[in-house]
C-alpha cells in the first residue's frame, strides 16, 4: 500500500433496517464526495437478530463480509473501528455504551435510549472512553438549514421573535399501522417524542438556540393497533389481534428559548395528509426565514424590506451553503434524504481525525432527550417546565 493509500475504517452495524442502510450507503459513499478526507469506510459485519432474505441481500448488495445475529459478538470483534447503532430505541443504550466500553466510535441513530437517562449513560461511556460520536440529527445537515442558521446568526432578520417547528407526518396515520415497538413504550420510550419532537427540539435549537422553557400538551389518537410481525418496517400493516399503543400520536408545546424568543412545536405521527411535513419557520425584527424538508434544496426568505408589506422569496440554496459543493455543482440540482447522512458521515470522521467533536453528536442526543422529559413532565403538570 503506498505512502498515500487512504486509512481504512472499519464498520459495524446494528440493525439493518432503514437506517442501518442509508448509514452503511453514506459510509459507502464518503471516499465519492469528500476524498480529501484519506479515508476508506469497509463494511466489515452486521448484526441482525432477523436475518431473512431482506436482511441477506441487503447484506450483500452493501458488500458486508459477515451477518451475526447477536451484537454482542459484533461489538466483541478487535478488528472494527466504527459502530452505527441503527436497530431500535431499546437496544440503543446498551449497544452505545458496549461500543464506546469496547474503545470504538460510535454514530448512534435518535433517540440515543429510551429515555434521558439511558442517553446520559450512553454519553457517558463515550466521554470516559475518549471515542468520537454522532448522533442522527440529520435535518442540520441541510445545506439550506446550514444558510438560515448563518442568516440568523448575522442578524440578517433582527433580533429573533418567534419560531414555529413543525414535524408532521402520516406514518402512523391508517388504523392498521402494524403495533411496531415504537407504539410500546418498553422498546421505544415514548411514540411521537422520542421519533419526530426529538429532531424538532435539535432543529430549533440549532437555527435559534438553546430553549429555556416550554408548556405542552399530548395525544394518543389511535388506541388500538393490529399486532407487527417481527422485524416489521416504519411504514408496514398489521392484521393480527388489537393491542394497545402505549404511547403519544401528537405533540403540541410553546416555547421560552434563552434569548427571550417565543416558539411553537408541533408534532404528529398520524397527520392524514402530512408526508415528512418537516420544517421551521424563524421570524426576527427585521425578517424571517422559512426551511422545509419537502423543499430541502430551498430557503425561503424575506428580510433587506420595510417592516410591513414585505414578501417572501424562494431561492435555491447554492454550493456556497454548507456541504452543497461535495454534491452537486450548482443551484437547483436537487440533493435527497441520503445525502444529509453522507454529511452526518463526513463530520463524524473528521471527529475522529481530528480528535474534536464537529457536528451533531450524543451530547446533542442528551439535550433532545432532557426537551421530551421536560413535555412529559408539562404535560403531567399542566404547567411551565424549566429546562
Ligand atoms: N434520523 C432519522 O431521520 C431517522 C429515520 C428513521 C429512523 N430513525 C431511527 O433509527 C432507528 C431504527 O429505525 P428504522 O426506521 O431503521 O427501523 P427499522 O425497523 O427499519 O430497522 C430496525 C432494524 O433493527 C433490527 N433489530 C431489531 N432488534 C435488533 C437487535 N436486538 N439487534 C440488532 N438489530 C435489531 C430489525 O430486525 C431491523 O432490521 C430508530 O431508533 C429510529 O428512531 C432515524
Amino acid at each position: 500500500m503506498s505512502a498515500n493509500a487512504p486509512r481504512e475504517l472499519r464498520v459495524g452495524v446494528v440493525g439493518l433496517g432503514w437506517m442501518g442502510q442509508v448509514h452503511s450507503r453514506a459510509l459507502s459513499r464518503l471516499p465519492q464526495h469528500y476524498p480529501e478526507l484519506g479515508v476508506r469506510p469497509r463494511l466489515v459485519a452486521v448484526a441482525d437478530p432477523v436475518v431473512d432474505d431482506r436482511t441477506q441481500r441487503a447484506a450483500a448488495a452493501f458488500g458486508f463480509e459477515q451477518v451475526v445475529t447477536d451484537w454482542r459478538e459484533l461489538v466483541a470483534r478487535d478488528d472494527l473501528d466504527l459502530v452505527c447503532v441503527t436497530g431500535p430505541n431499546f437496544i440503543h443504550r446498551d449497544v452505545g455504551v458496549a461500543v464506546a466500553e469496547s474503545g470504538k466510535h460510535l454514530w448512534i441513530e435518535k433517540p440515543a435510549g429510551r429515555s434521558s437517562t439511558e442517553t446520559r449513560e450512553v454519553a457517558a461511556a463515550v466521554e470516559t472512553a475518549g471515542v468520537q460520536s454522532a448522533a442522527g440529527f440529520n435535518y442540520r445537515n441541510a445545506p439550506g438549514v446550514e444558510r438560515a442558521k448563518e442568516l440568523v446568526a448575522a442578524g440578517r432578520i433582527g433580533r429573533v421573535e418567534h419560531t414555529t417547528v413543525r414535524f408532521l407526518a402520516d406514518y402512523a396515520a391508517h388504523p392498521d399501522g402494524a403495533l411496531s415497538w415504537r407504539f410500546d413504550n418498553q422498546y421505544s420510550g415514548s411514540g411521537v417524542l422520542g421519533d419526530l419532537v426529538s429532531h424538532a427540539a435539535d432543529l430549533a435549537r440549532h437555527v435559534v438556540g438553546d430553549l429555556a422553557e416550554l408548556v405542552a400538551d399530548r395525544a394518543t389518537f389511535i388506541a388500538e393497533r393490529p399486532e407487527a410481525v417481527p422485524g416489521a418496517m416504519h411504514y408496514e400493516r398489521g392484521s393480527g389481534t388489537l393491542g394497545p399503543v402505549g404511547n403519544e400520536d401528537y405533540v403540541s408545546a410553546l416555547l421560552r428559548f434563552a434569548d427571550g424568543s417565543r416558539g411553537l412545536l408541533e408534532s404528529s405521527r398520524v397527520a392524514v395528509g402530512e408526508q415528512n411535513h418537516y420544517g421551521i419557520e424563524v421570524h426576527g425584527t427585521h425578517g424571517a426565514v422559512a426551511w422545509d424538508f419537502r423543499r430541502l434544496n430551498e430557503l425561503r426568505t424575506c428580510f433587506a424590506q420595510d417592516f410591513q408589506n414585505a414578501s417572501w422569496s424562494t431561492e435555491y440554496v447554492t454550493p456556497e451553503s454548507g456541504e452543497m459543493a461535495a454534491f452537486q455543482p450548482g443551484a437547483a440540482n436537487a440533493m435527497g434524504f441520503d445525502d444529509l447522512k453522507v454529511i452526518e458521515a463526513k463530520r463524524l470522521v473528521e471527529s475522529i481525525l481530528t480528535g474534536k467533536a464537529v457536528g451533531a453528536t450524543i451530547h446533542d442526543a442528551v439535550v433532545a432527550a432532557e426537551t421530551v422529559d421536560a413535555i412529559v413532565a408539562s404535560t403531567e403538570s399542566k404547567g411551565w417546565v424549566e429546562l
